[in-house]
C-alpha cells in the first residue's frame, strides 16, 4: 500500500487505516458485533485478538491507526501491539481522540438511564485524556482529534480548549476534529474559519462518507483544498453496507449492490469501500473490520476498478441525512 503525505501535515497515511472502536471494547453498534467477538471479553484475550487484527493490518500494509480514549482499552492495545512488535514511531501514524470518556465498565449493555461513553468537551477533560493518551501512546502519538464536535456542544467556540488544542499543535501533535450526525458540514464549515498564529488549528477531518450518506462531499472538498488531511469513518455504515445486512427494507439496494460486486468480480464491502477511496477529497479511509477475513476483503477496495459508470451507479443510492442518521442512532450495542 502506498504512502502518501496527510494533507499539508508532516505525516503520512495509506489510503486504507484500521479504526480500533469494535476492537477496543466489548460492547458496540456495529451489526453484528456480539458475534465478531464470539460473545468472548476476557481483556486478555480481547487484547490477543486485537493484536491479531493488527498484524494482518501491517501485513497488508496498513499504516494508520484510530483509536480514542472511549474506545474501552482501544489505545493501550494499540500501544502493547507497538511496543511488542517493536514499530518504530516514524513507521506509522497514529491517532486518537479526546471528549468522551468511556463509562460501560467492560459490560456489552449498561443500565437503561446509562451511557456507554460521556460526552464532555471542556478543559479539564481535555487535558486528563492528553495526559492518560500520553501515558499510553507516547511519541507514538501524531494526530489528537476532538472526538464528534458539534455546534451545539460549543467546543469550537471554547476560547480555552481551543488555545490548549493551539499549544498541543505548536509543540509537535497534529490537532483534528471528527464529526457526526445531520450537523457535520456546518460544524466543520466554522471549523475552517479558526486561525492561530496565522495558520488554520485543524490539520486534519475524520468524517462518517459513504455511498448511502454524501452530505459532507462540498465542505470536505474545501477542507482538502484548504491543506487538511481527510479521514473517512463509517465507510460501511457501520456494516450496513455488507451482506449481514439483512433488512428488509435494505433489500432493493442490497440486489443492486450485490450485481455489481459480480459485475466487478468483488465484494459488497470492496465495492462501497472503492466508492470512498475514489473521491478526490479523501486521504483515508477507515476499515473498522474485527475480523481479518474482513479487513482483507475491505483491503480488496484497492483493486475496484473504477469507472463513471460505476459511481453514478453507486452514488445514485444516497439516502437523505437525515433518515441515514436515524438509522444509525437505531443501531443496538451488542
Ligand atoms: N465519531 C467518531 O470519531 C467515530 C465514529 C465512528 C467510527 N469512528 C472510527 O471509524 C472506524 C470505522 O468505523 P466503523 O466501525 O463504523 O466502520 P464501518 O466500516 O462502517 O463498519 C464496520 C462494520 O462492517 C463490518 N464488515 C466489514 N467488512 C465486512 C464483510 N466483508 N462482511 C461482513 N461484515 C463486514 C464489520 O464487521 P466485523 O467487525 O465483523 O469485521 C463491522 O461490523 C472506527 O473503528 C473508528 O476508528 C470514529
Amino acid at each position: 500500500m502506498k504512502l502518501k503525505l496527510f494533507g499539508q501535515t508532516n505525516l503520512t497515511v495509506t489510503p486504507i487505516g484500521l479504526g480500533l472502536a469494535a476492537l477496543g471494547r466489548p460492547g458496540y453498534i456495529n451489526l453484528g458485533h456480539a458475534k465478531d467477538l464470539n460473545h468472548s471479553y476476557d481483556m486478555a484475550e480481547m487484547e490477543a485478538h486485537a493484536h491479531t487484527v493488527l498484524d494482518a493490518a501491517w501485513e497488508a500494509g496498513i499504516r494508520y491507526f484510530d483509536a480514542a480514549r472511549s474506545y474501552g482499552r482501544a489505545e493501550a492495545f494499540l500501544a502493547s501491539w507497538l511496543n511488542s512488535r517493536q514499530i518504530d514511531p516514524a513507521a506509522v501514524t497514529v491517532g486518537s481522540k479526546w471528549g468522551y470518556t468511556y463509562t460501560a465498565d467492560w459490560e456489552v449493555t449498561v443500565p437503561t438511564g446509562q451511557k456507554h461513553e460521556v460526552k464532555d468537551h471542556t478543559l479539564p477533560v481535555l487535558q486528563r485524556q492528553w495526559q492518560e493518551s500520553q501515558e499510553l501512546l507516547g511519541n507514538q502519538l501524531d494526530l489528537y482529534q476532538i472526538h464528534s464536535a458539534t455546534l451545539d456542544s460549543s467546543v469550537l467556540d471554547d476560547t480555552a480548549v481551543l488555545a490548549h488544542l493551539a499549544h498541543l499543535r505548536n509543540t509537535g501533535t497534529v490537532i483534528g476534529l471528527s464529526l457526526s450526525g445531520t450537523g457535520q458540514a456546518d460544524t466543520l464549515w466554522r471549523a475552517l474559519e479558526i486561525e492561530f498564529d496565522g495558520a488554520l488549528l485543524f490539520g486534519s477531518v475524520q468524517a462518517t462518507w459513504n455511498i448511502l450518506e454524501q452530505s459532507a462531499t462540498a465542505v470536505l472538498t474545501a477542507a482538502h483544498e484548504a491543506g487538511l488531511g481527510v479521514i473517512v469513518k463509517e465507510a460501511l455504515a457501520n456494516g450496513r453496507l455488507t451482506p449481514r445486512n439483512q433488512s428488509p427494507e435494505f433489500q432493493p439496494q442490497m440486489q443492486t449492490l450485490t450485481r455489481l460486486a459480480q459485475q466487478h468480480h468483488t465484494t459488497v464491502d470492496a465495492l462501497a469501500l472503492a466508492a470512498v477511496l475514489n473521491q478526490p477529497f479523501v486521504d483515508v479511509v477507515l476499515s473498522g473490520a474485527a475480523q481479518t477475513d474482513h479487513l482483507l476483503s475491505n483491503v480488496a477496495a484497492l483493486q475496484v476498478q473504477w469507472s463513471p459508470d460505476l459511481a453514478n451507479e453507486l452514488l445514485a443510492l444516497g439516502e437523505e441525512t437525515a433518515v441515514y442518521w436515524q438509522a444509525r442512532s437505531n443501531l443496538p450495542w451488542n
